[in-house]
């Protein structure tokens, strides 16, 4: 709660500027990029970009607010935002502002603030790193693809930095596949690009003007993996004190983003290609991380029960009942039950008062979510108290709903709507807070504020390693 109240100090900040469009000459130039180096990874289904930056305070009084600026189609898609202190590798409070949109260069834009720690001096320097994940302007080329043949995607970005601010000295990097080859599109420049390493070394500039050139860049890599991406994930929880448990319902639409084959599917030729077990695009199994010590699973789709399941220490392998090729879709439905016990702690310095954390997703690992719909149901006459959660959260509502059981109101129910969420978040916890006696009649639905916000929470990250782009 804290930090999103910090976060709410920080927007408003810009309270004072019209909502709507606003000409990004508004906000002050107060910084100089003295080095802006940019490391595109591309090994997973999003792409994340990390910059490290190297920032000089060139006004006259001391700054603590850098704007980072983000393109409207990478904000559309946004899955994580958050910036670091480089040298001590702590978290800073960062935020995107969702509804104030600017004017850059013929361009809309939106604006990243990280807030450091304390006021830089005009004439000082200070290194922030700042890490994007977003899920677009990546595609499969050219386009189909033979059963077996080597996947290629193919990525357009801008080739230089379009900050805010001046820009001494640049560079652009790709990692993450094991070949990469630069497209010549028209308007592109002429290739500046070669191999080093594990890296694709895209050159180095010095002295660009803040918002100067547009000119993309089109890289293209191999990519022999599937590109899963959940376009909806409904999840409900049941909470039942009587029976001490939580049950979880999940219902996925899952859409395979790699390329489609050329020629259809032939069983014959998948038999074969499957029998030289070649990594590939297809998507045949999944695997769900559930929650330690859960029970009772289950595994249905559109056709009935399916019994190609599995459950080893914790993890739930899928098996679909086809292979899932690019282009192809697959719904599903997955259960389990847990001890109530594993998720709800009683606060005992209020009465009938008690906390319930829930992990926001268990799906499998390298997935894109576009939408996630979270419901918890509450015992009938719950009264919640507080709803939080650190991820980006489009809507929040307590309502109640009835089921067949419920004698009265209904249970009392907590959706939360989600977008844009990534596997590497699936640490990440939801609190909701709650009273609730067995005689509780007492019951008062209410609704939450609606806001966005991009909140940097240290404590969910720095869980998670994976993501984290070694350097
Ligand atoms: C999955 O559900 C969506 C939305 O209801 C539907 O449009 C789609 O056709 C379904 N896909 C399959 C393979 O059944
Ligand atoms: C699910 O969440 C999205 C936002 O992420 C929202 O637009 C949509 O209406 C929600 N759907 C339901 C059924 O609540």
């Amino acid at each position: 709660m804290l930090a999103g109240t910090r976060l709410f100090t920080i927007l408003l900040v810009f309270i004072h500027l019209v909502m709507g469009q606003t000409d990004i000459k508004l906000l002050p130039a107060s910084w100089e990029n003295v080095e802006y180096l940019r490391n595109v990874d591309v090994s997973r289904k999003y792409v994340q970009e990390r910059t490290n930056l190297r920032i000089k305070n060139i006004d006259e009084k001391p700054n603590d607010e850098y704007y980072f600026v983000l393109r409207e189609e990478v904000f559309e898609n946004v899955g994580l935002f958050s910036a670091k202190l480089t040298k001590v590798d702590a978290f800073l409070e960062s935020a995107i502002l969702p509804d104030q949109t600017f004017a850059a260069n013929g361009k809309t834009v939106k604006v990243g603030i990280v807030k450091l720690p304390s006021p830089i001096a005009p004439g000082k320097e200070t290194d922030i790193v700042i890490d994007l994940v977003y899920n677009c302007n990546v595609e499969p080329f050219p386009g189909h693809v033979s059963l077996g043949e080597n996947r290629e995607l193919l990525l357009s970005t801008n080739k230089y930095p379009f900050s805010g601010y001046h820009t001494e000295s640049y560079s652009l990097k790709f990692s993450g596949s094991s070949s990469f080859s630069e497209l010549e599109k028209p308007g592109s420049e002429p290739s500046s690009c070669f191999s080093e390493n594990d890296e694709f070394n895209c050159g180095s500039y010095d002295s660009l003007d803040s918002f100067g050139s547009l000119t993309p860049i089109h890289i293209m890599f191999e990519h022999n993996l599937p590109l899963p991406r959940v376009s909806t994930l409904k999840r409900d929880v049941w909470v039942s004190h009587w029976a001490s448990t939580a049950q979880f319902e999940e219902y996925y639409e899952l859409v395979n983003d790699a390329a489609p084959l050329k020629s259809g599917f032939s069983r014959a030729e998948y038999m074969k290609d499957q029998y030289a077990l070649k990594q590939n695009g297809y998507l045949q199994a999944l695997e769900m991380a559930l929650p330690p010590r859960s029970e009772d699973h289950y595994f249905t789709d559109l056709v009935g029960a399916v019994s190609t399941f599995k459950f080893l220490q914790g993890h739930l392998f899928l098996k679909p009942r086809y292979p899932i090729f690019g282009g192809w879709k697959y719904n599903f439905t997955i259960g389990w039950t847990n001890e109530l016990s594993d998720f709800l702690r009683f606060d005992k310095t209020k009465d009938d008062t008690y906390l319930l954390s829930l992990p926001v997703l268990n799906g499998p690992d390298d997935t894109f979510y576009d939408e996630v719909n979270l419901s918890i149901y509450l015992p009938e006459g719950a009264e919640v108290l507080d709803v939080w959660c650190p991820l980006p959260i489009t809507s929040t509502a307590v309502t109640t709903e009835n089921s067949f059981f419920d004698l009265n109101n209904g249970h009392t129910k907590v959706t939360v709507d989600l977008k844009n969420l990534i596997d590497t978040v699936s640490d990440s916890e939801i609190f909701v807070s709650y009273k609730f006696s067995k005689i509780s009649l007492y019951r008062k639905p209410l609704s939450i504020a609606t806001s966005i916000f991009f909140a940097l929470m240290a404590y969910f990250f720095l869980k998670q390693t994976t993501f984290m782009i070694e350097h």
